[in-house]
């Protein structure tokens, strides 16, 4: 027993060699979560045209290929929280990376497509629980001061994942080698985040909830080094409060209610306005703009992967600077814009409109990646009150998730019934809903406390006069 305790407790905390970690490795490392989240979703863009060809897809056995992994990805985001306090943060990234490994392998061998679906059921799920295991696991362990950009790391790790399955994409069209190792690929990625869990150590926070204070002690001591004992009070504080939690049922209280529905208002519309007809459909719809080779509408895509990144770097930068809500605003404006311009081009599709296509893809992508992209995920882990914080997280995920699937479920048939212009002027609507509601409901959060967040819903949103 004495001798299995000990074992545990090696596996858990921060061993010698794990002292010398810095933060941003640890970070680092477990963003590849979120480079597997960006990877896994992106990958299918590009591989449809080929899975077509092999399982014979119509539109609609189409939309189901490309959104199993969402299926598996809600299911994923109710599981995560469960895991994540039984397991602790750092096993369930490692039995995530397994999960991912697998399924990427599974999938690249898939004899048929109900084979297929199911793999890609299973990848969801993993991507789905990572969405939220990712940042809690960076939060926890990163020093307060560099906190908020840690944790949108991962927003940057996701767009790179997608990047990258573009281009992945894209070599494997030119060798001619079709979709099954843009699959596999992922495996590379998914077997470094579980070589690189290994090393890393589980996070104070959750060793402490367990009672093992001991541990905690020591990953805080020897990774932050750095206001052991006040970092030890917040934790013992935050989880005194834990105990006195009403659960779930607190939302419904008219103070929290308020931040329920900024939290899924948020995750709704960074769905409705339309980011994954782009993500998942780019290459289909830039043939249908006259692309005419898989290739070529591939390559169309990839540029708009690259856009997706640079302005997620750019939004790093000033998410803590301009604020929240300027960017929420500017952006969604911005990509009604860009919508109504997608829409009147393919309203006078002559077959050549291919460089329109693209700039207006370009335009809403950066608009997009300066606003809700970045912004509902770093909202939705700042919003709610710490006793609540896992489960508004979660409930906001899980939102974000179903709108997802719901939009690309949809979006061919959309297409097939009222045609292409009509559906992106119906994402321009959504758009102006966005900014309707952003305007409206969101609170600036730049440079407040998450204490003085948590007192703005107290106070019925109202902002600390000292505050
Ligand atoms: C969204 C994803 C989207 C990605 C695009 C994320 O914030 O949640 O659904 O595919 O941004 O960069």
């Amino acid at each position: 027993m004495a001798f299995q305790e000990r074992k545990r407790r090696h596996a858990d905390a921060a061993t010698h060699s794990q002292r010398s970690l810095s933060v941003y490795f640890i970070a680092s490392v477990a963003a590849i979560g979120g480079l597997l989240f960006g990877y896994d979703t992106g990958v299918i863009s590009g591989a449809l045209l080929f899975l077509k060809q092999s399982f014979a897809l119509n539109a609609t056995t189409q939309e189901i290929t490309v959104s199993a992994v969402l299926v598996g990805a809600i299911v994923g985001s109710i599981l995560a929280g469960r895991l994540n306090d039984a397991l602790g943060r750092k096993k369930t990234l490692l039995l995530l990376a397994v999960i991912f490994t697998v399924g990427a392998i599974l999938t690249a061998i898939s004899p048929n497509l109900v084979f297929f679906l199911v793999c890609r059921i299973i990848v969801g799920l993993a991507i789905g629980a990572a969405a939220s295991v990712v940042p809690v696991y960076i939060s926890e362990i990163a020093p307060s001061r560099v906190r908020g950009t840690l944790v949108t790391f991962n927003q940057l790790a996701v767009t790179v994942g997608i990047a990258v399955s573009y281009w992945v994409d894209l070599a494997f069209a030119h060798a001619g080698l079709g979709w099954p190792p843009m699959f596999a690929s992922a495996a590379i990625a998914s077997i470094v985040l579980f070589l690189g869990m290994l090393i890393c150590p589980e996070t104070p926070r959750w060793l402490a909830s367990k009672g093992r204070w001991d541990d905690a002690r020591e990953v805080i001591e020897h990774i932050k080094g750095e206001q052991l004992e006040q970092e030890l009070a917040d934790i013992r504080h935050s989880l005194s409060e834990q105990r006195q939690q009403t659960g779930v049922r607190e939302f419904f209280t008219p103070r929290l209610r308020m931040a329920l529905i900024v939290g899924v208002g948020l995750a709704v519309f960074q769905q409705f306005v339309g980011i994954n007809t782009v993500i998942y459909y780019a290459p289909t719809i830039f043939q249908q703009a006259g692309f005419a080779s898989a290739s070529s509408a591939i390559l169309a895509t990839s540029v708009v992967g690259v856009v997706n990144v640079i302005a997620t770097i750019i939004a790093i930068f000033l998410v803590d600077r301009l604020g929240r809500r300027i960017l929420l605003l500017s952006g969604s404006s911005i990509m009604v814009i860009a919508l109504v311009m997608l829409g009147v081009v393919f309203a006078h599709n002559s077959g050549h409109i291919g460089g329109l296509t693209l700039t207006a893809m370009i335009i809403y992508i950066l608009a997009f990646a300066i606003s809700f992209g970045p912004v509902f995920w770093l909202m939705s882990a700042e919003i709610f009150p710490t006793r609540v914080r896992a489960a508004g997280a979660s409930i906001s995920s899980f939102a974000n998730w179903s709108s997802n699937f719901l939009v690309s479920v949809t979006f061919l048939s959309l297409v097939g019934a009222v045609g292409a212009p009509v559906t992106f002027w119906l994402f321009a609507c959504m758009g102006v809903l966005a900014f309707i509601f952003s305007w409206k409901l969101v609170p600036e959060t730049k440079g407040k406390s998450l204490e003085q967040i948590e007192r703005y819903w107290e106070n019925r949103r109202h902002w600390d006069k000292a505050a």
